[in-house]
């Protein structure tokens, strides 16, 4: 059963490879600009130059990307990477921290690992850039763009034809609510109103990305974080496969994620908001009965799941799920990019998928 599951997962990812060489060589991309917020499961190096732990910029974390170690939280490219690839642009989106003048018209990318909605979150592994500050610093681009540009009327029409992808939220879950020892908040709030809360916050911050000029707006939901191995080892499964309970608290975010999308599309009525379900798009590889989800590639860090410095990874690294205890492998970041370039399920995206929201 697991040997048949894998192998359809092979032949996923296959079908994921050949999209990406199709789209590689097309020329022009779709849209202008591509801007990333996010964590680590999007960061392509912010937290490099921070004081902390918060990092990935140590091998073997890039053992399969083209420059090695970057600050990636994977073996590869993050989904993010490859939908870059998808959408047709021929370099990835440079890092917030190394972006130069030439590059920032592109885009740039200002995710950062253990960042959250809210402010606090993951701040007991060190410096990372929570969401409102991700938000200030594409303010400074906006700012430095209208210098290189010098016609505001042009820089907002230009603005508004980028793409603008958000996959955040995890964090608050598992570098905040799940970590009682270092956070309040699980004493503070019920799942329900953590959710609410969560919601609340994010509702503002897409608010702000829409005042500053976004129009074309990728939403991340959240994956069924009680199936990544380091929930499973945190918390007693009672039998099953994943911790339940933890996957509850998340479905509470995402319906109320898809809530707040349909709330934002009738009062932004010249705006464009989309959800990538991960719950649907994931479906083959997270929470798949067979499945161990506690199988990871590296050898990981009790403390934070992460690899281990300089530790050997797993050699078949196609067919693993996760990388470390949380973070998908390159294989699993193909099948979530190309599910959300094109969508296979109707449930996948809602209301549309990228590759429609780049044309619209
Ligand atoms: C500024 O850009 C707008 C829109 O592209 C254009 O119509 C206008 O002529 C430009 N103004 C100047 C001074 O170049
Ligand atoms: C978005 O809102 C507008 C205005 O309320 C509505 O006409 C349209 O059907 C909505 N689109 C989607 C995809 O939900
Ligand atoms: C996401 O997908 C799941 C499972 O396929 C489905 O039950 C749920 O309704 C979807 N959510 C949205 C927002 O479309
Ligand atoms: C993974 O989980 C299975 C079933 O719960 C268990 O038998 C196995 O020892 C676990 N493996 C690791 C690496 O923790």
């Amino acid at each position: 059963m697991t040997r048949q599951l894998n192998l359809s997962f092979h032949v996923l990812i296959f079908l994921g490879l050949i999209h990406v060489t199709t789209f590689i060589v097309s020329g022009a991309p779709q849209v202008p600009c591509y801007f990333i917020f996010g964590d680590s499961l999007v960061d392509s190096g912010n937290n490099n130059g921070l004081t902390g732990e918060a990092k990935a910029n140590y091998p073997p974390y890039g053992i399969d990307f083209p420059q090695g170690v970057t600050g990636r939280f994977t073996n590869g490219r993050t989904s993010a990477d490859i939908i870059g690839q998808l959408l047709g642009f021929s370099k990835f989106i440079p890092s917030y921290a190394t972006a130069t003048d030439q590059e920032i018209e592109t885009g740039v990318n200002y995710a950062s690992g253990y960042a959250g909605i809210r402010e606090e979150t993951g701040s007991h592994q060190g410096d990372r850039i929570s969401m409102d500050r991700q938000l200030l610093n594409h303010q400074a681009t906006i700012s430095r763009v209208m210098a290189l540009q010098r016609n505001k009327t042009y820089t907002d029409e230009y603005l508004k034809k980028c793409i603008y992808l958000s996959n955040i939220g995890s964090n608050d879950y598992i570098n905040n609510y799940l970590l009682p020892m270092f956070y309040s908040t699980s004493k503070t709030f019920t799942v329900e109103q953590y959710a609410s809360v969560l919601i609340q916050q994010y509702s503002q911050q897409l608010k702000t990305l829409y005042n500053i000029g976004a129009r074309k707006i990728v939403v991340y939901g959240l994956a069924k974080i009680g199936c990544t191995p380091i929930e499973i080892r945190r918390f007693d499964t009672n039998g099953k496969p994943c911790v339940e309970w933890i996957n509850d608290a998340v479905k509470l975010f995402n319906d109320r994620l898809k809530s707040l999308v349909d709330e934002l599309n009738s009062s932004y009525i010249d705006a464009k908001f989309t959800i990538m379900n991960l719950t649907s798009i994931a479906s083959p590889i997270l929470g798949a009965v067979p499945v161990l989800p506690n199988v990871t590639c590296c050898q990981v860090r009790e403390q934070d799941g992460q690899c281990i410095p300089n530790s050997i990874p797993c050699l078949v690294r196609a067919v693993t799920i996760f990388y470390d205890a949380l973070h998908p492998s390159e294989s699993s970041n193909t099948l979530i990019a190309t599910r959300s370039y094109k969508e296979v399920s109707p449930t996948d995206t809602y209301p549309y998928d990228i590759s429609h929201l780049a044309r619209l």
